[in-house]
């Protein structure tokens, strides 16, 4: 079974409630009429009759709910909501209003917030920093996490390094000043992940150009002071660095370079030292080992809210739409 396929099933097993702000795009309502087919998820759409109407011709949405913001009865509850929020950052009723209305994504956020949906998935025909400002902004991060960041899981074919190939690379979509008491954040919540989506323990290699000293740079320390914070913070984690790529993936290379190392040569869970290196790193793995690439998936916050690529598919829409079902079953656990 694919990585993909029993995430289906565990989403299906427990279902979860998830919105979907897009309803100007077609995608979302093609992804819509598969997961309500297979059973993935209970889905809520945003969206005025007339968008609704036009863009989810052809599809079957037999039992999504439709919430239409301009009617909604349960408007003045977010409205009043968004106000408590963020009312020191000066949104009054009337911005409030304003803003969820022409950005669907803040009412699917205010839905989550009120506990009138368990997640959320956009970013179908939104950038990622728009995707997910509103998440930051109403969500927030989990109780003791500071940044949220981004992860892929990736499925790379006919790997015998990782777990048979399967791996958690991370930060590739969020954060673009790292410090080291951030990455050693983004490896506790990465190695999280690696255990809620593949059931597997994780073994965490914070990556670098240098292993274990070889070169010296502030960059360099920047990862080696980021594993020291790891271990104090996760002593149960099984985390080492600094490694680079080949140490950390391949035996023979981690016993050369890192001979004590548990995690050298049998890493699974890989955090880059930069957004640069992780985002470059994950597309790398994608387009020359023809990795499944899922995410990038939200680490950190309140509640799961996901982001897609804009030249996603359908498909791909469905299998985040598992992947935040996943997380939402286990939030707050
Ligand atoms: N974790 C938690 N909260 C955060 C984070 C974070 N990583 N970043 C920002 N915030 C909070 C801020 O504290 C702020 O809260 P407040 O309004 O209550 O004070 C709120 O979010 C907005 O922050 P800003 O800094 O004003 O928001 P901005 O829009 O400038 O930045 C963003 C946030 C969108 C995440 C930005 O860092 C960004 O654009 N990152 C890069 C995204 C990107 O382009 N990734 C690559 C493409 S993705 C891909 O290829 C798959």
């Amino acid at each position: 079974m694919s990585i993909m396929d029993s995430l289906k099933a565990k989403a299906k097993a427990d279902k979860k409630t998830i919105v979907l702000p897009e309803s100007m795009d077609k995608r979302t309502f093609a992804a819509a009429e598969q997961i309500l087919k297979e059973g993935i998820a209970n889905l809520v759409i945003i969206g005025t009759p007339e968008e609704i109407a036009e863009n989810s011709k052809g599809y079957d949405i037999t039992g999504a709910t439709i919430v239409d913001p301009f009617t909604d009865p349960n408007r003045q509850k977010y409205i009043d909501k968004f106000v408590e929020l963020r009312s020191k950052k000066g949104v009054t009723p009337e911005s409030a209003e304003e803003m969820m209305t022409k950005d669907y994504m803040y009412y699917a956020c205010l839905m989550c917030k009120c506990g009138d949906a368990d997640g959320a998935v956009s970013g179908a025909c939104h950038s990622t920093g728009n995707t997910i400002r509103p998440a930051l902004q109403l969500l927030k991060t989990k109780p003791g996490i500071s940044s949220v960041s981004g992860f892929f899981l990736m499925e790379v074919p006919d790997c015998e390094f990782g777990d048979n190939g399967l791996f958690v690379f991370a930060d590739c979509a969020v954060n673009t000043d790292i410090d080291s008491a951030k990455l050693a954040e983004i490896a506790g919540l990465s190695a999280e992940s690696f255990k809620m989506f593949t059931g597997g323990e994780p073994r965490v290699a914070m990556l670098s150009y240098s292993s274990k000293g070889s070169a010296k740079h502030d960059d360099v320390t920047k990862v080696a002071e980021a594993v020291k914070i790891a271990h104090e913070k996760f002593p149960d984690i099984e985390l080492d660095g600094e490694l680079q790529l080949d140490a950390a993936l391949v035996p023979e290379v981690g016993e050369l370079k890192a001979p004590d190392s548990k995690v050298a040569g049998h890493a699974n869970t890989l955090v880059f030292p930069s957004l640069e290196a992780g985002n470059i790193g994950y597309k790398l793995v994608q387009r020359l080992a023809k990795a499944e690439a899922y995410g990038p998936v939200l680490q950190g916050l309140s509640m799961p809210v996901n982001d897609l690529s804009r030249g996603c598919f359908a498909e791909d829409i469905v299998g985040v739409v598992a992947m935040t079902a996943v997380q939402a079953q286990l939030a707050g656990k």
